[in-house]
């Protein structure tokens, strides 16, 4: 049985702006899925249906074998943890420390076990030195991180990243990949959107393309990053290695750098 099965859902917004038709999906434990697609192709919806902010107009989404429709939010809070695009919708501490430990406080977290769980998403998320600082007294960036954490620390079994790579430099990028890496080890289930290409070939084997409210094709790298129509219809970028490629006219479809340098060397050598 999936951990999460989204079925045959749809979704209209009071306007009645049908933002998604028809989406069916199954996410399982230790599982790491990137989604990807234009603007306004549904992926931020489709993160809020899956943590109950809103309830779909129709169709079930079953998690954890219970079906969300008639739980809170809150309720649906305890299996699923939702980092927001924005991480000013989220923070409103006076202190990174407070911030961190506000949910597990609000589940009746306490003392040195408390302290530990803080101090262990702090540092996964470059924290430690943060945790007396407003939060609102740190870059961007960094104020993301913060809103990580304190959704880390809940330790509920699906974290649903929403744009965690935007503004961030390759330090941001190299600690993002940490922390899922680290989730999956515990067995999380990571669902990622974001509109950056090569951190999704970089650590996503499984991915999912949304176009006007519909999911295109849920598959691999290479059946989507190499397959034009694909590309145009969810107007994505193809990952700069790939375009390189096809202008070289490299064979073998690769999709990261270490798949062009193995093709071009077999090339050389043929
Ligand atoms: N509160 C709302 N009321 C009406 N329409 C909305 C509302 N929120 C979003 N929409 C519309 O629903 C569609 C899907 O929006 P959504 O935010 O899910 O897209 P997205 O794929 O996350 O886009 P982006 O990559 O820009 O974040 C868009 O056309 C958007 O304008
Ligand atoms: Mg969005």
């Amino acid at each position: 049985m999936n951990f999460i099965s989204i079925d045959s859902v749809f979704f209209e917004y009071d306007n009645g702006y049908e933002a998604l038709k028809n989406i069916n999906m199954e996410f399982n434990l230790g599982e790491k899925v990137a989604i990807i697609g234009q603007n306004g192709a549904g992926k931020t919806t489709l993160l809020k249906l899956i943590n109950g902010l809103n309830k779909p107009s129709k169709g079930n989404i079953i998690i954890n074998k219970v079906n969300i429709k008639d739980k809170t939010t809150a309720e649906v809070s305890k299996d699923v943890s939702y980092v927001f695009q924005n991480p000013d919708d989220q923070i409103f501490n006076n202190d990174v420390y407070s911030e961190i430990a506000f949910g597990p406080k609000k589940n009746g977290v306490k003392g040195n076990s408390l302290k530990k769980i803080v101090y262990e998403a702090a540092e996964l998320c470059g924290l430690t030195d943060d945790l007396k600082k407003n939060p609102y007294d740190l870059p961007y960036a960094t104020r993301k991180f913060v809103s990580i954490a304190s959704v880390l620390v809940m330790q509920s079994n699906v974290f649903l990243l929403d744009e965690p790579t935007a503004g961030q430099d390759k330090i941001g990028i190299e600690k993002l990949q940490k922390i899922i890496d680290y989730l999956i080890k515990k067995n999380k289930i990571v669902i990622t959107i974001t509109h950056d290409m090569e951190f999704v070939v970089n650590n996503f084997d499984r991915i999912i393309v949304m176009a006007n409210g519909q999911k295109i094709i849920d598959s691999n790298k290479k059946e989507i990053f190499w397959d034009e129509e694909i590309l145009n219809v969810a107007r994505l970028k193809q990952p700069y290695i790939s375009s390189l490629a096809k202008d070289l006219g490299v064979p073998g479809q690769p999709i990261t750098i270490k798949e062009f340098i193995k093709q071009k060397s077999s090339d050389l050598y043929a």
